[in-house]
């Protein structure tokens, strides 16, 4: 069943209070998370998408105004009504400027407090331009088209910065469109060698047999079919960049001569004696484990250490997932310049899209908001019915309409039990026994799930 229910955050600090106004809104049918302090509050805005806030301003710590303005930073189109102390018009005023959708003072009925909510959701418009997310996208938080502003691509940034200027070898790992080509590029703009080639070659994508010419060149009649002279990806890439993707894909043979190169940097085109010069950075990505590869005897450990002076390695979407928004922003920009499309998310769309755990990665998130935006064209908005089935069937907060509460009361641990159970063997059934996988699929880490394997069947 879908979840239509409007999802809010309720933060205050006095546990009394909190208490009674959770119980009160929940009566109303907001489903309500309880935030103990603006800390607390700040934790829960980066991995879930609320319909609205309730904050109280004066708390120790992280007050109510860095968790109003985290959440409008975070999410435009959120609902926040702060609750402020009796008189204090100020703190209102300026709680608005901030961008607060609307106050309350202390002490208020909660007639008063649910009034304001049920107002603020009704009006929230679709702020078609979404002013505050688009002046983020244009600077801070990119480098030449990589967008991300969680720990993680922050982190990144920073390595790039300091070693794109340099001559260094690069290696890139990630899982598949964690977007090792479009860093590898960045890296190239942001050095000194901008102006020269960026030559990439996929080792993967062409037959070992041609690869090794492709990257050397060679001379005429070298081997048959070498009709002509032909000059390699590395000297095209002389005072440039070399990006060899896919590198683990090379043969143990191929691995030798790049190798050498790396070493002396020069080579000879096949079947020409002179000993060619390079001056070139290489950058190499791969999908695949070197290390194990090395252990495994399938890739030369003097080439690994050769290639990875310095690793850089992209987290999978799924661990930095407050990422999220900002990239369906930039999708959804980059779509928006040539028509009419959507250029706003429903909040219960953006939940299912932060809940997903996308194997695919960023490559996948394109590509769902492509196809949503082709679906739900021409409205404004996307919803949760746009997004792909696959993406739609994680429900991001299970209904409990269906579950009835006996009058002889029940055993709630043994319902819950029976629950868990229930789910992780559909995950197990639909990861085909995979753990790792399965732990993905329900959000757990591996070792926690094996334990509750364990647990649950004895
Ligand atoms: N941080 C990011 N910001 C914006 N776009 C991104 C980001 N990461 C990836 N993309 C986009 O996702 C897509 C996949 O990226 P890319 O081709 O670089 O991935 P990859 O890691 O090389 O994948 P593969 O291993 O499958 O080759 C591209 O369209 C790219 O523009
Ligand atoms: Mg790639």
């Amino acid at each position: 069943m879908p979840d239509t229910s409007k999802h809010l955050l309720l933060v205050e600090d006095e546990p009394a209070l909190r208490t009674v106004l959770a119980e009160q809104l929940t009566d109303r049918g907001y489903e309500v998370d309880e935030a103990e302090s603006g800390e607390a509050a700040l934790a829960r805005l980066a991995d879930f998408a609320y319909d609205a806030v309730v904050t109280d301003l004066r708390m120790p710590g992280v007050g109510g105004n860095a968790v109003l303005e985290a959440a409008v930073q975070r999410y435009p189109d959120i609902v926040v009504i702060v609750v402020t102390g009796y008189g204090t018009v100020k703190d209102a005023v300026d709680a608005i400027k901030r961008g607060a959708t609307d106050f309350v003072s202390k002490p208020f009925q909660i007639d008063e407090l649910t009034h304001a909510l049920q107002v603020a959701l009704e009006q929230r418009r679709l702020k078609s331009e979404n002013a505050y997310l688009r002046a983020q996208l244009d600077a801070r938080h990119r480098i030449e088209g990589i967008v991300g502003r969680s720990p993680a691509m922050k982190k990144l940034f920073q390595l790039l910065e300091t070693v794109a200027p340099t001559n260094s070898t690069i290696l890139i790992t990630g899982e598949t469109g964690t977007g090792k080509e479009v860093v590898a590029r960045a890296i190239h703009h942001n050095s000194p060698r901008r102006a020269q080639r960026f030559v990439a070659l996929n080792c993967s994508a062409i037959p070992e047999a041609l690869l090794e010419a492709e990257l050397f060149g060679h001379v005429k009649g070298a081997f048959t079919g070498a009709i002509g002279n032909r000059q390699g990806r590395l000297e095209q890439a002389h005072k440039g960049t070399l990006f060899l993707d896919e590198v683990g894909t090379m043969s143990v043979g191929l691995q030798t001569k790049l190798l050498r190169v790396l070493q002396e940097r020069e080579f000879e085109r096949i079947g020409d004696p002179n000993t060619i010069k390079v001056d070139v950075r290489v950058i190499a990505a791969t999908n695949s484990d070197l290390r194990r590869m090395v252990a495994a005897g399938d890739f030369r450990e003097d080439l690994f250490y050769r290639l990875n002076v310095i690793p850089v390695t992209l987290p999978p979407l799924r661990d930095r997932k407050d990422d999220v928004p900002l990239l369906v922003q930039h999708f959804l920009d980059k779509l928006g310049s040539d028509s009419r499309s959507p250029v706003m998310v429903s909040q219960r769309a953006m939940r299912a899209l932060m809940a997903y755990s996308w194997p695919g990665n960023v490559r996948q998130l394109e590509n769902a908001i492509e196809r949503a935006v082709a679906f739900g064209g021409g409205r404004g908005q996307i919803e949760f019915d746009d997004l792909p089935p696959e993406i739609a069937s994680v429900p991001s907060s299970p209904s409990t309409s269906d579950l009835s509460l006996p009058d002889e009361g029940m055993d709630l641990a043994e319902l819950v039990s029976s629950i868990e159970r229930d789910l992780i063997a559909r995950a197990l059934e639909r990861t085909a026994g995979n753990k790792g996988q399965a732990a993905r699929l329900l959000r757990l880490k591996r070792t926690t799930l094996v334990e509750k394997i364990k647990r649950l069947h004895r």
